[in-house]
């Protein structure tokens, strides 16, 4: 008979990208309490990062922290040398590192539409390269997982839903999302499984401006049917199921975790 883990991840490494705050932190946490190992990706603030492995380490599970931009090819492949010569390989990653740096689009500098690209969807790219490399050379190894890799990208509602002012952003995620299923498209017949989370409205950092001001809050809940704004830990669970073997026939899909943002609540009452 098959022995049942208790942790869904054990013996499993994981690579999260951008995960030294938000939602990145918390998929990092969730994800070594299922027993992974988890390699900390960060681009700046080395004390966060630290706390994050401390955390890590309090609960008995293993984490490492590496600083690389990755938007930066040569800095990703050093992430992912890293990453295999310290734990053996990796089975799980984690496209989180995204930003967001809004303009109008008659303002919008060169450097605001490339970096936006470049972080959240050339970053996606080139981690998700030397992933599914890894992946495709060891296959399936059936103590660890059924499949040979699975890749979970953090997207947003905005990969579907058009954001004036920051069309930047939108388009990153739009271009994630076809990334991300025409790579699941290619690979699936290696065993490999690749997915998308799109969060509506979660605390943190990146739009703290908006929900820590009451006015801009209410206005906020009402683009949310559920009525709350989300935490980083309802990311962190779905992006546990969809690493984990629970969702082993899920691939190519996106998964909005957003209370709902994406049924276009204006049209509840209107239309
Ligand atoms: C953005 C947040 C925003 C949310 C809902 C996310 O992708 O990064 O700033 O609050 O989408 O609009």
């Amino acid at each position: 008979m098959k022995t049942q883990s208790y942790y869904r991840l054990k013996r499993q490494t994981a690579i999260v990208t951008g995960a030294n705050s938000g939602i990145g932190k918390s998929i990092a946490i969730n994800l070594a309490r299922e027993g992974a190992n988890v390699v900390i990706n960060y681009h700046s603030r080395e004390e966060d990062t630290r706390e994050v492995i401390e955390e890590i380490k309090s609960f008995g599970g293993e984490a490492m922290g590496f600083k690389a931009d990755v938007s930066r090819e040569a800095e990703v492949d050093a992430m992912f040398r890293k990453t295999i010569e310290t734990y053996g390989t990796i089975h799980i990653l984690v496209n989180n590192a995204g930003i967001q740096m809004d303009a109008p689009i008659d303002q919008m500098s060169i450097e605001q539409w490339q970096k936006v690209i470049d972080v959240n969807l050339t970053g996606t790219f080139l981690c998700s390269r030397l992933a599914i490399t890894e992946f495709k050379k060891r296959g399936v190894d059936e103590q660890v997982s059924v499949s040979a890799g699975k890749i979970i990208c953090i997207s947003s509602v905005h990969e579907i839903i058009p954001w004036a002012g920051r069309a930047n952003y939108a388009a990153s995620k739009g271009g994630m999302m076809l990334l991300m299923k025409s790579m699941a498209q290619e690979t699936a017949p290696h065993m490999i499984r690749i997915n998308s989370i799109g969060p509506g409205a979660i605390k943190t950092s990146i739009n703290k401006e908006y929900w820590s001001d009451p006015e801009k809050a209410k206005k906020m809940l009402e683009l949310i049917p559920y009525n709350r704004l989300g935490e980083p830990e309802d990311i962190a669970r779905a992006a546990v199921w969809l690493a984990s073997d629970e969702s082993e026939y899920v691939t190519g899909t996106t998964l909005f975790v957003d209370g709902g943002m994406t049924l276009y609540p204006g049209f509840a009452e209107g239309g």
